[in-house]
């Protein structure tokens, strides 16, 4: 009978809408800092959702890890809403001074600037971080926000023991936060470098943080907090005014989502060169059996699809308000087959050859990744560029700034602190925010779900790439976070790794014409969380080559002392 049918038909549909919008029951968090992750937790303990334990992340990373990510900075949050299975891209990255100018990194005879968008005030971005907060916690959370910044409130209020992680950094930046009297003041034991274990105490960003719970957008981007930081930016010889904080919004976009052998893959679109990246990369790597290849072939056409993809960065990519990207074009399978057909099986194409020629690289930034039980998701990754950023504190405010401005291609042609050449796209507008390589990443399919991203600097995209080869082969997030790493990015035309990342390869690549630079260490800090739909598990994992912790969390379990 044609109405049993339909109704079994309809019965079956929201059978199926049910099961795909059920949650794995149990959450899952993995941060770059084990205190990051206990503030998380400790939010979704208090009924608290993905969102608003981001926001705790968010916050207690801006405390406890200073010189990656911050108040003073910016970043992307990747967002899945479980309830309308929608996906969203929150917006956060730092804007240019609305004074900034084309030029303002050059001499009078065009020469660029040592180091001034990087060290002081003036390569500081209008920061987004706080807005981010603030829209997060207030459209998508379930707790006020004052609640979700509490954990990292009392941080900065009682301190915490740094690591060595943070001497490392410190030291590698120690210049600069000494010629800051603010920053030394804060970040160094009266003026020398800590030993780990010193107590990092931050009243003032407390405070801030604290005015920012209270009166939302308004407690940072107007009112004496602002009028504060304007007036320690330009005495410290920056160009910010009132207006740019007044201006600044956190932006929603629409992420870039393409399929990849039955999987979704959904990551940060522009002004991140991540979504855009992976797609071009992954649609070359799809016409290849990459599993049936041996190593040394496998890492040739994988070193291929980054040349490509990172040639493409520096042509087409930048701010999509003030730029026109191809995405449509640079993300299809027809472009990539076009691009696939320029790749020898067994010989590497000249960056030079691609046409239009420089890289160090950081391990600022951070990422951290996020599950709930009724699966929402986030994935996150925020930073204030460089290590301690541009090493200034904005007056009494405890805001380190950042110094994004040097992801901008200050001259095209010019690198930037991490090799990346700069392209006309990318180049200094007022209001305009800077290409980032900041990807946080959701892949779904056959059952399961991943969800990761890193820190990294120019190599964050093909880190997630290679993350994400390992999940699409069946690997679960342990080995995502700990394979050996390689890298190119067109220019300069080498594959950096790893140590081990090449071994036994090593000949075979440089007979087919690649040049290899081992960078002397590991680097990268992934954090990423797999939920198998199938069996229910949830897998948490944090790269370890950081200090970070991920863990997995039953939330009817009594809540630990101290949590
Ligand atoms: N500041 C690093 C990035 O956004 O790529």
């Amino acid at each position: 009978m044609p109405t049993i049918r339909l109704a079994v038909l309809v019965v079956f549909l929201l059978a199926c809408s049910l099961a795909a919008a059920a949650g794995p029951g149990g959450a899952a968090v993995a941060t770059a800092h084990p205190l990051a992750t206990t503030a998380a937790v400790r939010i979704l303990r208090a009924g608290g959702n993905a969102f608003d334990a981001a926001v705790a992340a968010s916050a207690a990373l801006a405390v406890v890890e200073p010189g990656s990510s911050g108040l003073g900075g910016g970043g992307f949050w990747l967002l899945y809403l479980a309830d309308t299975q929608r996906t969203v891209m929150v917006d956060g990255r730092e804007r240019a001074p609305l004074a900034a100018a084309g030029d303002m990194y050059l001499d009078k005879s065009g020469k660029p600037l040592p180091r001034a968008s990087l060290d002081g005030a003036l390569a500081a971005g209008i920061p987004g971080e706080p807005a981010a907060l603030v829209h997060v916690a207030h459209k998508y959370g379930r707790l006020p926000l004052a609640r979700s910044l509490a954990p990292a409130i009392r941080l900065a209020r009682e301190g915490f023991p740094v690591s060595e992680e943070y001497v490392g950094k410190a030291k590698f930046r120690l210049q600069v936060l000494r010629r800051h009297r603010r920053a030394a003041a804060i970040y160094l034991d009266d003026g020398a470098l800590p030993e780990p274990g010193w107590m990092l105490r931050q009243p003032r960003l407390a405070q801030t943080l604290e005015t920012l719970g209270r009166e939302g957008r308004a407690g940072f981007y107007a009112g004496p907090v602002a009028a504060e930081m304007v007036r320690a930016v330009r005495a410290a010889g920056g160009i910010w005014r009132l207006e740019d904080l007044r201006r600044y919004r956190v932006l929603e976009r629409e992420p870039v989502v393409f399929g990849y052998r039955g999987y979704t893959v959904t990551a940060a679109a522009p002004p991140s060169a991540g979504g855009i990246g992976l797609a071009t990369m992954l649609n070359i790597l799809e016409g290849y059996d990459l599993e049936t290849l041996d190593k040394a072939t496998r890492v040739h056409l994988t070193v291929e699809a980054m040349r490509r993809a990172y040639r493409d960065r520096q042509r087409y990519l930048g701010d999509p308000d003030f730029v026109a990207i191809p995405r449509a074009r640079l993300t299809s399978e027809a472009y990539a087959a076009k691009l696939r057909a320029g790749i020898e099986l067994h010989q590497a194409t000249p960056s030079a050859a691609l046409s239009d020629a420089p890289a160090p690289v950081g391990a600022d930034t951070t990422h951290f990744s996020i599950i709930d039980a009724k699966g929402n998701r986030v994935a996150a990754t925020l930073s204030i560029n460089y290590p301690f950023g541009a090493g200034v504190v904005a007056g009494k405010t405890g805001v380190l700034l950042n110094d994004e401005m040097d992801d901008f291609a200050k001259q095209p042609g010019l690198a930037n602190v991490y090799g990346l050449v700069g392209g006309q796209a990318n180049t200094i507008e007022p209001g305009k925010r800077p290409l980032s390589s900041m990807t946080p990443t959701f892949v779904e399919g056959h059952g399961r779900v991943a969800i990761l991203g890193t820190p990294g600097g120019s190599r964050i995209i093909t880190m997630v790439l290679l993350g994400i080869l390992e999940f699409t082969e069946g690997e679960g997030p342990t080995a995502w976070v700990t394979r050996p790493r390689y890298h190119h990015q067109y220019l300069p035309d080498v594959i950096q790794h790893e140590p081990s990342a090449l071994a036994g390869v090593r000949e075979r690549l440089r007979a087919m014409g690649h040049a290899l630079r081992d960078v002397g260490r590991r680097y990268g800090d992934m954090q990423a969380i797999m939920w198998d739909r199938a069996s229910g598990r949830l897998e948490a994992a944090s790269d370890p080559r950081g200090i970070g912790s991920a863990r997995v969390v039953h939330l009817h379990a009594t809540a630990k002392p101290g949590e």
